[in-house]
């Protein structure tokens, strides 16, 4: 099973302008030439990835930008259809998207479940997509239900799915209470991050068998600078999800040269 690291940009809806965004994928692109050991995923607003998917195919000369992939922030099911305001896997694929963020907690915020996001991880292996599902609790409460709520979330939203798709899927452990927008927020250390890897592997292996155990995890919730190195050491994942600081590129670059500079 692919085990190599992962670097994921949730540039969730920013920046304001087209021109913004290209800026901005243009100096990550061009500062990641000599990327070898880590996959790096953009996954900007859909409005904006078609744009920046040319951007990648014309920088030939570096390399730099074909290195990195680029993903939705969702995806809706089925190919076409009545589904007003929604934009497919299919479609998506079709622009040369390959990554596609599932089950998000702003997502589910709005209003999305379980059942919601297990048929779009469906369609989206179905288009060729690779599915980037965001599990996590809220809270952490004292009696350890946030297990059981992480539990119930892979299960529901990896129902029905086949053993051999797991080396397709990577899960994304986001503390809601570490994410940077929220109110309040606290600092999750690498420790939980460790404690809910080792916790998400034997679910998996529970449920879909022990060949699925190898699915790559990744942590994230306030990924910076400062803890990147901490969580890719001692966090137990095989890569980071990152929000706020994929906004800047001097940032997510370092974030980047952190992970190629660890042993794998
Ligand atoms: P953050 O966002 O890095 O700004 O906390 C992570 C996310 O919500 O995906």
């Amino acid at each position: 099973m692919e085990k190599k690291k992962i670097i994921v940009g949730n540039w969730k809806m920013n920046p304001l302008t087209q021109k913004e965004a290209e800026k901005l994928f243009t100096n990550v692109a061009k500062n990641i030439s000599t990327t070898k050991t880590t996959e790096i995923v953009i996954c900007p607003p859909f409005l904006y990835l078609e744009k920046l998917k040319k951007i990648s195919l014309g920088h030939s000369l570096t390399g730099g930008a074909r290195k990195i992939s680029l993903g939705a922030q969702n995806a809706f099911y089925g190919d076409i259809g009545a589904f007003t305001g929604e934009v497919s896997a299919e479609m998506l694929y079709d622009i040369g998207v390959r990554y596609v963020i599932l089950g998000h907690s702003e997502r589910r915020g709005m209003g999305e479940n379980n059942i919601d996001i297990n048929k779009k991880i469906k369609s989206a292996l179905v288009a060729g997509l690779r599915p980037i599902l965001c599990v996590g609790e809220n809270v952490r409460d004292p009696d350890h239900g946030y297990f059981n709520l992480v539990k119930i979330q892979l299960e529901e939203c990896l129902s029905g799915i086949s053993k051999n798709s797991f080396g397709k899927i990577i899960i994304a452990y986001e503390p809601i209470w570490a994410i940077s927008s929220t109110p309040d927020r606290k600092d999750a250390t690498p420790s939980d991050s460790m404690e809910m890897a080792i916790f998400i592997k034997k679910v998996l292996s529970d449920k879909f068998g022990k060949d699925v155990a190898g699915t790559r995890i990744i942590y994230g919730g306030s990924v910076s600078t400062k803890n990147a190195k901490d969580f890719l050491q001692n966090g137990g994942v095989d890569g980071l999800l990152v929000g706020n600081a994929s906004l800047n590129a001097k940032k997510f670059i370092d974030i980047i040269k952190i992970c190629e500079a660890l042993k794998q």
